[in-house]
């Protein structure tokens, strides 16, 4: 049998770049039964990227965990060129961590030179709504690679944070569209002690920014403690003049539908919901999301 081209071995992780070389790894490790959870992510990893790790090493025998930025779901090429890369912390933590196997594939190996790449997923509304009509074309871009990556690794177990909520709804949808029996796991936010939503881009803020991007769940918590059944408008007028106070410039602040993110401007007071916002700190885009007690205030107590 040919040998497997790993390109680095530590004594607790593989580091992997060869898809084929990945796809023939797990083939073996399944044959004595291992379950695989695995926890895609573009690296810059934070406590919220472990805890995915943690959750996945209790559930699984095996975890695989994957770097790569992926250049189509990045509307602003900008955003793309700036995102952050920590490459030897993220291997340092993620060896820490106990992952058992580190897929590192470069661009040429999930996007082949000389392949069309054009496939088009039906996300209905999830395409066009908040991030979807905040970043044209990201969720296309997230499907192309959650499917590459899904294709070449075929977890049992698929983790993924909720601090992306309707990134979590897209990549649902994607596993029905290609018929793919992946379980998918939604892990918590992990939060900074003044309530700051952990993210990679958090690592392009000042400390005075971090400070003031906890506005967002300020906000996100006024509108959790004073939401009532019926018109919506008046609570999110108020959860943006809490971001305004932050100096943090919302591109939305909107309450959705937990289970079909659909917006709504009133309140039944019994269906599950979530507040969502994105706003931008200085230059950094931030997002973050709560999702709404039943029990509020005033209601059935
Ligand atoms: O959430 C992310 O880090 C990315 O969107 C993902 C799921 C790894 C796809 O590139």
């Amino acid at each position: 049998m040919e040998r497997l081209a790993i390109t680095t071995f530590s004594a607790i992780m593989l580091i992997i770049k060869q898809p084929a070389d990945l796809s023939a790894y797990l083939q073996k490790e399944r044959r004595s039964g291992k379950k695989c959870g695995f926890i895609p992510t573009m690296g810059a990893l934070h406590q919220g990227h472990l805890s995915l790790v943690n959750r996945a090493k209790e559930e699984n025998e095996l975890v695989v965990c994957s770097i790569f930025v992926n250049p189509t779901q990045f509307n602003d090429p900008k955003d793309f060129e700036l995102y952050p890369k920590t490459l030897e912390n993220d291997i340092y933590l993620l060896e820490k961590a106990a992952c058992d196997v580190l897929f590192l594939p470069a661009t040429v190996q999930i996007y082949p030179p000389g392949k069309v790449h054009d496939e088009w997923y039906d996300l209905g509304e999830l395409e066009s709504v908040l991030e979807g009509k905040y970043r044209p074309g990201h969720f296309q871009g997230v499907c192309q690679v959650v499917q590459r990556l899904i294709h070449i690794v075929e977890p049992e177990q698929l983790y993924i944070g909720q601090k992306d909520y309707q990134q979590c709804m897209v990549i649902k949808k994607l596993l029905s569209l290609i018929h793919v029996q992946t379980n998918v796991v939604i892990c918590s936010t992990l939060r900074e002690p003044n309530g700051l939503a952990m993210s990679s881009r958090n690592m392009r803020l000042s400390p005075e920014e971090k400070g003031k991007a906890a506005g967002i769940f300020e906000a996100l918590s006024y509108i959790s403690q004073n939401i009532q059944p019926g018109t919506l408008e008046h609570i999110l007028a108020q959860a943006g003049n809490i971001l305004s106070r932050y100096g943090l410039r919302a591109d939305y602040v909107e309450i959705a539908t937990a289970a079909d993110l659909r917006l709504i401007d009133n309140w039944n007071g019994q269906t599950e919901i979530v507040a969502l916002i994105a706003a931008y700190m200085g230059k950094v885009r931030l997002i973050d999301n709560m999702i709404l007690p039943l029990n509020f205030a005033g209601y059935g107590n």
